[in-house]
Order: structure tokens, then C-alpha cells, then sequence
């Protein structure tokens, strides 16, 4: 299915480009604007940067997958990451990162089957003084306790909306 670029993001791209010398500077830029739109960069979506910029799609899925903060695949609506090196560990970063699974019913790097979130572990977050922590999107989250995931947990379930799941393919005809 061919990626329908929304107006904002056409709008977005039809002033940035001709602000580089070079139209492919505008790739990061371009990426990360998708990104935070659809949660992640589809390789359709891929294709369609590469044509805004005159470049492969290969040249574009380097860039995305040279970088760890983009994402090819949907992801849930929140996506947490706790740490799990050493003072994390050390710290309960385990059970933290449990917890979260726990409330979500969800498993290690998949989507929770409400859509709402997606828990990775991650590698040390600079925060280790404050072990354990997580982020959730772009926010860090210190000195965590099963009890502090609990009430993020909660926040995240009132503000985020479950998603209806996708109904089943429509096998049952008359
Ligand atoms: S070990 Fe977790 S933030 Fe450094």
C-alpha cells in the first residue's frame, strides 16, 4: 500500500527541502517528523522520502536503521524502555520492568494488546545514581518501585485510549 503523506508533513516537507543546499540534509528532519506522527517509519513511508529527496530507498532505510531512535514497526501509543544495566539491575530494574508488563499484559518488545504501550529494556540510561529508571517516550522516570510503575501505569491507562482491537478478517459469509 502506497504511503499517503499527511498535509501537515507535506506542508513540513515543501518548506524544509529548499532550505538545504543539498535536499538529502533534510532526511533526519524528515524521519523524525514522520516518526512522531505514525510512532514509526514504514518502509513505504521510506520509499516516499527517498523520492522527496532524490535518493534510493535503500539510502533512506540506512539512515533508519543506522539510528536506534527510529523505528520501522508500530510500536504501542506509549513505549517505555527500563534499564537493565548494572545499578538498574542491581536495583529492582527487573521487577520494574515486570511491573509494567504486568499492567499492560503484555510481553518483553511486543505491543501490549491494547495498543497502549510497547516495553523494551534498554542499556544504561545515565542515570544510575538514581537506579532504577525508565523512560517513557522521552521522559525519565528515577528511583523507581513497583508502586511508582503502578501509578504510571494508571496515568497511562486514563489518558491513553485502549485500542479496539482490529477486527478479524471476514471469513464467516452467508
Ligand atoms: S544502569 Fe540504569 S541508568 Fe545506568
Amino acid at each position: 500500500m502506497a504511503f499517503e503523506p499527511s498535509q501537515p508533513l507535506r506542508e513540513y516537507t515543501e518548506k524544509l527541502i529548499p532550505r538545504y543546499p543539498q535536499k538529502r540534509s533534510a532526511i533526519m528532519m524528515i524521519l523524525h517528523f514522520i516518526q512522531r506522527e505514525q510512532g514509526f517509519i514504514s518502509l513505504e513511508a521510506q520509499e516516499w522520502v527517498a523520492a522527496q529527496l532524490d535518493l534510493q530507498p535503500i539510502q533512506v532505510r540506512e539512515v533508519v536503521t543506522f539510528y536506534p531512535f527510529y523505528r520501522e514497526h508500530p510500536v504501542g501509543k506509549k513505549f517505555i524502555r527500563v534499564c537493565r544495566t548494572l545499578s538498574c539491575a542491581l536495583n529492582g530494574g527487573y521487577k520494574v520492568c515486570d511491573k509494567f508488563l504486568a499492567e499492560f499484559d503484555a510481553k518483553l518488545g511486543h505491543t501490549s494488546p491494547d495498543g497502549r504501550v510497547t516495553v523494551e529494556f534498554a542499556e544504561c540510561l545515565a542515570s544510575c545514581g538514581t537506579a532504577p529508571v525508565a523512560m517513557i517516550d522521552d521522559d525519565l522516570y528515577e528511583n523507581l518501585t513497583e508502586d511508582k510503575v503502578k501509578e504510571l501505569c494508571d496515568r497511562i491507562k486514563a489518558e491513553v485510549p485502549a485500542e479496539t482491537p482490529a477486527p478479524a478478517a471476514d471469513t464467516h459469509h452467508h
